[in-house]
């Protein structure tokens, strides 16, 4: 028992091994917000300020330290592909007229779309600047094919709205593009600026895609779950926003004619006047949906775990396992 707890090791510390890096990183993020146009800056710096997690870089940083000490090549690295993500979200909250991120009112609430647009443009070009200075084909090649996947994702997410008759694998297509693929490109940036092999970069990208996999189909499981005050943004928005998604699909697949009309009014009318989330959660209790998609989370956690443990033993490893856990427990 005691040596379990000792080997263990908790989420506070699989991030403080890269702790200093990640502060640098917030540093390098700071300077590289700035636009020659204000209102570029205001929006940037607002979006660094509404925090979030920073598992992206921290995923980045500690698969680098795998290899050797911290970098710099690793942190500006890190820097890119929060920037990224970051100028995801604020296309994305446009898309999916999204009111609320990261507990406040979205860029595109307070900035309008088209500025909004504008400005994840930017962000975008300005982690490819930052990118081009490490003047490295490959680093190029990885962060290039990832954004056009990510945007080819949230255009089939796009074509499939509203539909609710989405299969397992077409989720799971959107899932590997919009989620999975960034985290897959950090574990391959972060093995690339610890200087890995590209059987090691291979192996860790397929650790992170896994990874990515379970996050997302856990995020999606929450948005049932769990609520506005620690998600950050309101409970039953997927269903509400015509996203049907794993825990949906798999209690569609067995439900009743009354209750795929129940979920189908709620995806037409957008909203849940008509038929209460209440109603929403009971359906998927009736098949034991959450239990099955935690499941199917499981699987891709248990790949990624597996692929981790044969590195070996180091406190970044250790780390690196322990983010694992993080995702499988995660509540927010
Ligand atoms: C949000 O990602 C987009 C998804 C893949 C669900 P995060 O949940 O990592 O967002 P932040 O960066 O912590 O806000
Ligand atoms: C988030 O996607 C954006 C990407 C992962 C590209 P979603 O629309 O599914 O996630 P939230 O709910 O807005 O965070
Ligand atoms: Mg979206
Ligand atoms: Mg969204």
């Amino acid at each position: 028992m005691f040596t379990k707890i000792r080997q263990s090791i908790t989420v506070r510390e699989a991030f403080s091994l890269v702790q200093p890096d990640l502060q640098e990183v917030e540093r390098e993020i700071s300077v590289e917000s700035v636009a020659s146009v204000e209102a570029i800056t205001t929006i940037n710096q607002y979006l660094q300020a509404g925090g979030g997690k920073r598992l992206r870089p921290a995923l980045l940083l500690l698969v680098s330290r795998l290899f050797g000490p911290s970098n710099e090549c690793a942190r500006k690295l890190a820097a890119v592909v929060e920037m990224i993500h970051t100028a995801t979200l604020v296309h994305d909250d446009v898309i999916d007229l999204a009111k609320t991120r990261r507990g406040r009112p979205s860029p595109n609430v307070v900035w309008g779309n088209h500025t909004s647009v504008l400005a994840g443009d930017w962000l975008y070009m300005q982690a490819f600047q930052v990118a081009l200075r490490e003047r490295n084909f490959h680093i190029l090649d990885v962060l290039i094919s990832l954004t056009q996947m990510m945007v080819e994702g949230e255009l089939l997410q796009l074509e499939r709205l509203h539909r609710i008759d989405v299969s397992e694998a077409d989720y799971m297509e959107l899932v590997d593009r919009k989620t999975a693929s960034l985290f897959s490109a950090c574990a391959s940036l972060g093995a690339v600026a610890g200087g890995a092999s590209d059987e090691s970069e291979s192996q860790l990208a397929d650790f992170a895609w896994n990874l990515g996999m379970a996050f997302q189909l856990v995020d999606d499981i929450l948005d049932f779950t769990s609520s506005e005050k620690i998600l950050g943004k309101p409970a039953g928005n997927d269903l509400r926003e015509g996203k049907v998604t794993l825990p949906m699909i798999y209690a569609l697949d067995k439900a009743t004619p009354e209750e795929r009309e129940a979920v189908r009014t709620v995806i037409h009318d957008g909203s849940y006047e008509q038929v209460p989330f209440m109603r929403v959660l009971q359906i998927l209790k009736n098949y034991g949906a959450v239990e099955k998609a935690y499941d199917r989370a499981h699987t891709f956690t248990e790949k990624s775990r597996s692929i981790i443990a044969g590195f070996a033993p180091s406190a970044a490893q250790r780390s690196l396992t322990a983010i694992v856990e993080l995702v499988t427990e995660r509540s927010s």
